[in-house]
């Protein structure tokens, strides 16, 4: 279809698209190590940004970002963080760290995401159902949580407009059986930038919920139900979280998207989105 894209398109491309790139901004990424958070930093590097903060568990992954980044564009600062999302004491350490370093937060990625093989309800461990809550949810909790106020003077100070992007998933809309633990995870994933952009929208926060396609990664691989939907590159979305943060897209705010969209044809839907108060989740009687 000619409005949705599997791949990285121009008009999304800061390796090819100048008018992507946005010099002097401080990026922060959660699940940075590999798949999609790893795409998204590289293609922060070619949107030539001052500073990626990159966060994983995992250190070994997060050097390879480290060299990638480096490769793509020297220029760049990067600082890495070994980080559990889950971790309240572990993300105000890294919030310490990132004020006194960086002393601005432009834009924030929660990212980092778990699953767990689909078990109906009965057949699951309390403690795995509840680990994917902790990392899908209070995880963009914690980061939110902490860094607002720093992504609020940042607005304030530059008197301009700062993104949150919250990785939530298609799954959020979903109710297939056997996934409650996933996907209600990212309904309320989704809920919460509702509650951002209620909160923060006039302290200059623009926060947006992304589906970043579907891709073949650790979480989804071993997953078969979902297998034949895994037709997108991660290129995809991180080309589409550059251009969502490139220049004050504040009607997206609270609202849903897909990384999938073609970006013009959702420019040019702007006022039927607007009007309708469409991309938001709803009861429709
Ligand atoms: N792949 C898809 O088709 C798809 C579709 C819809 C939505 N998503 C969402 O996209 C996001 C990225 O997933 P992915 O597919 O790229 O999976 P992935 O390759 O498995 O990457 C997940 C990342 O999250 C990190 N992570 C996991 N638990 C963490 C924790 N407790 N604290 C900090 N970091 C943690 C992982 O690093 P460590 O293990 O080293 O911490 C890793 O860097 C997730 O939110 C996922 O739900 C993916």
């Amino acid at each position: 279809m000619e409005n949705l894209h599997n791949d990285i398109y121009p008009a999304i491309d800061p390796s090819v698209t100048k008018s992507l790139h946005q010099p002097g901004k401080v990026v922060l990424i959660t699940g940075a190590g590999r798949g999609l958070g790893r795409s998204i930093a590289e293609q922060y590097a070619y949107a030539c940004v001052a500073s990626i903060i990159i966060c994983a568990r995992t250190s070994t992954e997060l050097d390879e970002v480290e060299a990638s980044i480096n490769k793509i564009n020297s220029a760049v600062k990067v600082t890495k963080f070994q980080l559990d999302v889950t971790s309240e004491t572990a993300v105000k350490q890294c919030f310490e760290a990132v004020k006194e370093k960086e002393g601005r937060l432009d834009v924030l990625v929660n990212n980092a995401g778990a699953s767990l093989e689909w078990v109906s309800i009965d057949e699951s461990e309390p403690g795995k159902w509840w680990n994917v809550m902790e990392v899908n949810l209070k995880g963009p909790y914690l980061l939110l949580q902490a860094f607002l106020p720093l992504l609020v003077e940042t607005a304030r100070s530059n008197n301009t407009v700062v993104d949150v992007v919250n990785i939530s998933s298609i799954a959020a809309l979903l109710t297939f059986p056997q996934s409650s633990a996933y996907q209600l995870s990212k309904a309320a994933l989704l809920r919460l930038t509702e509650f951002v952009d209620v909160e923060y929208k006039d302290k200059g926060v623009n926060a947006v919920g992304l589906h970043p396609g579907g891709v073949v990664t650790k979480l989804s691989e071993n997953n078969d139900a979902i297998r034949p939907y895994l037709i997108d590159t991660p290129a995809l979305c991180g080309g589409f979280t550059v251009w969502l943060t490139k220049g004050a897209r504040t009607w997206l705010g609270g609202r849903y998207a897909a990384v999938t969209w073609n970006v013009d044809k959702l420019l040019s839907m702007e006022e039927e989105i607007v009007k309708g108060d469409k991309l938001k989740v709803k009861l429709v009687v």
